[in-house]
């Protein structure tokens, strides 16, 4: 098992996780047609342009099997205006296939971030995680996240609410 930066060549595989975990873990809270319009193509386009984009400022990371798989991934930037004075940085997105969930691969997945967002001098990092997610929800909270905040967001034609959690980089338990 190896985390590392992620290249063009990682991309279908990210596409893959999460559309699959996107899947697995938000049917029956995200409105079904925008979990089924999610395509591997799609993803994988998506990640391309972001990472072909010099001025792109976000950090992404692969979980890779030792077949190398790619089985999971996370991304990191700076924070999206959330209004949380000290909070220079923002855990965008993490996601674990299903079937690798529960291997220590997100915990790992989360300090190989937070080691570089260290190095770039964040002290603080946030992350939005959907209200009715409680296995996301528990996992930063199990990593130490306070609660900031909430939310309320459109996607796929529904109102969602958001809480989001905070994470003192000066900390070293990770
Ligand atoms: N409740 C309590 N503790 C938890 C939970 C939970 N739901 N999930 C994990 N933990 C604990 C583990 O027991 C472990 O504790 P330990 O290291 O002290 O023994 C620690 O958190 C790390 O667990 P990992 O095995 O590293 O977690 P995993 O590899 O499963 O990754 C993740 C966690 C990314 C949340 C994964 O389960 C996943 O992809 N879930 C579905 C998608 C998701 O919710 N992603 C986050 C959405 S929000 C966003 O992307 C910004």
């Amino acid at each position: 098992m190896r985390i590392r930066r992620a290249g063009l060549g990682d991309l279908p595989g990210v596409a893959r996780v999460l559309v699959d975990t996107w899947r697995a873990t938000y049917r029956g809270v995200v409105p079904e047609a925008f979990l089924e319009e999610l395509s591997y193509e799609g993803q994988a386009k998506r990640w391309a342009q972001r990472l072909k984009t010099p001025t792109w400022p976000g950090r992404l990371f692969v979980a890779e099997s030792e077949s190398g798989e790619v089985v999971g991934f996370a991304a990191f930037g700076p924070d999206r205006a959330s209004g949380f004075p000290g909070y220079t940085a923002e855990l965008w997105a993490i996601y674990v296939l299903p079937a690798w969930q529960g291997k220590g691969l997100g915990r790992a997945l989360f300090q190989e971030g937070v080691r570089l967002l260290r190095a770039e001098g964040h002290g603080r990092m946030l992350v939005w995680v959907l209200k009715e997610n409680l296995q996301g929800r528990g996992f930063y909270e199990r990593l130490g996240g306070v609660l900031l905040g909430e939310r309320e967001i459109a996607l796929g034609g529904a109102k969602l609410w958001e809480v989001a959690y905070g994470f003192d980089l000066g900390e070293q338990k990770w």
